[in-house]
């Protein structure tokens, strides 16, 4: 079995290890990894390691080196536990690694957390593992590459509508050219009766595409934000570039009614404890979106709506994504390589498959 391990301080440093399979244990199953999606979003999880606490969901036992976390499928191979049989296949959050070994436990809605002591305390929505059919690959490539993403991009546009755009009438999306960002773009110019405008903030090697998106009303370069309107306006950063949100800041000084801290694509730009002019950015929590929203709508709805918003997306994919498919775990050092240098281009999207 391969894996390649990333270092705690230098994420941009990997390397693939060999290791011998280990004997499963009562209760466990070993899970083959048939394929899973590399973005700047798994960069991030490296990135925010230790902060965030990714790191912790697969422990390496080697001082200083970690296995970043991935979106993908994989099929149970092996089972010593009455709770998965061989065969299914899951959905999921997993190691940049050939397999994993959980410990099972049904969650009583037809899927299965990994109840492995360490992972405990961690968020449940990444202990998760959700059955899927086995169909064609180009399916299981386009969740991994669109589901855990677009369903941030609708949660951020529910949210904005839920607090009617905290008065503005000037939503601002930093990396929009990311497929986190240019859903919310998507999202946000869906809404037929709108009554704000979208401004998408990109690099100018991004512009074109974010331009060819057709979402934004505006599209502008990070070094063109003094050029931003000023009137009511929100900020919703995936970038995390601590010049560019504090030129967004003090460009709309009071105008600015609130600034949502949800990624950081430019991790290299990333300063958590540089102050800002005027409100104070908020971490966007979605899991706390979906709790709101089934307190009020009951269980069921908005994860019906999310599945429907990313897969509305998906099915127009071939106007703004082109699917690389990558053959064996040998190719994912360049492929995260590009993602972290920033050099990849926004309009492939990466699966590693390794069947
Ligand atoms: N909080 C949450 O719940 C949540 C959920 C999903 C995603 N996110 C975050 O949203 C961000 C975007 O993720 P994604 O997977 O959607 O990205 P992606 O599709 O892989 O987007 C890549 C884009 O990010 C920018 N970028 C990436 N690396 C860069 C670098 N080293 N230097 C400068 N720019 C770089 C570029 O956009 P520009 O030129 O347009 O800046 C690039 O086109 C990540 O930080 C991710 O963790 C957060």
């Amino acid at each position: 079995m391969q894996r390649l391990l990333t270092d705690h301080k230098t994420i941009t440093k990997t390397q693939l290890e060999d290791v011998a399979p280990a004997a499963l244990e009562a209760g466990q199953a070993r899970l083959k990894i048939d394929s899973f999606a590399l973005t700047a979003n798994n960069v991030t999880y490296a990135a925010s390691g230790f902060a965030i606490g990714y790191w912790h969901f697969f422990p390496t036992g080697i001082e200083g080196q970690g296995l970043v976390p991935v979106w993908g499928t994989a099929q149970v191979v092996e089972s010593d536990s009455p709770e998965l049989s061989v065969g299914t296949r899951l959905y999921g959050f997993y190691p940049l690694a050939e397999e994993l070994v959980i410990t099972p436990a049904a969650d009583g809605h037809g899927g299965f957390v990994d109840a492995v002591d360490h992972r405990a305390k961690l968020p449940p929505v990444y202990n998760r593992y959700t059955p899927v059919r086995a169909g064609a690959a180009a399916d299981d490539h386009m969740r991994a590459l669109l589901q855990p993403l677009l369903a941030t991009s609708y949660l951020l546009f529910d949210w904005l509508m839920d607090n009617d755009c905290f008065g503005a009438d000037q939503i601002i999306i930093g990396s929009a050219s990311s497929k986190t960002g240019l859903g919310l773009c998507k999202y946000l110019a869906e809404k037929e009766d709108r009554t704000y405008k979208i401004v998408g903030l990109t690099s100018e090697r991004n512009r074109a595409f974010v331009e060819g998106l057709g979402a934004c009303d505006t599209v502008l370069t990070y070094d063109a934000v003094s050029e931003l309107p000023v009137q009511p306006s929100v900020y919703v950063d995936m970038s995390g570039n601590a010049e560019v949100k504090a030129n967004v800041h003090s460009t709309l000084g009071d105008a600015l009614k609130h600034s949502s801290a949800v990624g950081i694509s430019h991790w290299d730009q990333f300063a958590p404890q540089s102050k800002v002019e005027g409100v104070k950015p908020e971490f966007f929590f979605a899991p706390a979106q979906i709790e709101k929203r089934r307190g009020e709508w009951g269980p069921g709805v908005i994860e019906k709506q999310i599945t429907a918003a990313w897969k509305r997306l998906a099915a127009d994919a071939g106007s703004w994504l082109d699917v690389k498919v990558h053959d064996g775990i040998g190719e994912a050092a360049a492929v995260y390589g590009a993602l972290a240098d920033g050099s990849a281009n926004p309009r492939e999207g990466h699966i590693i498959d390794l069947k």
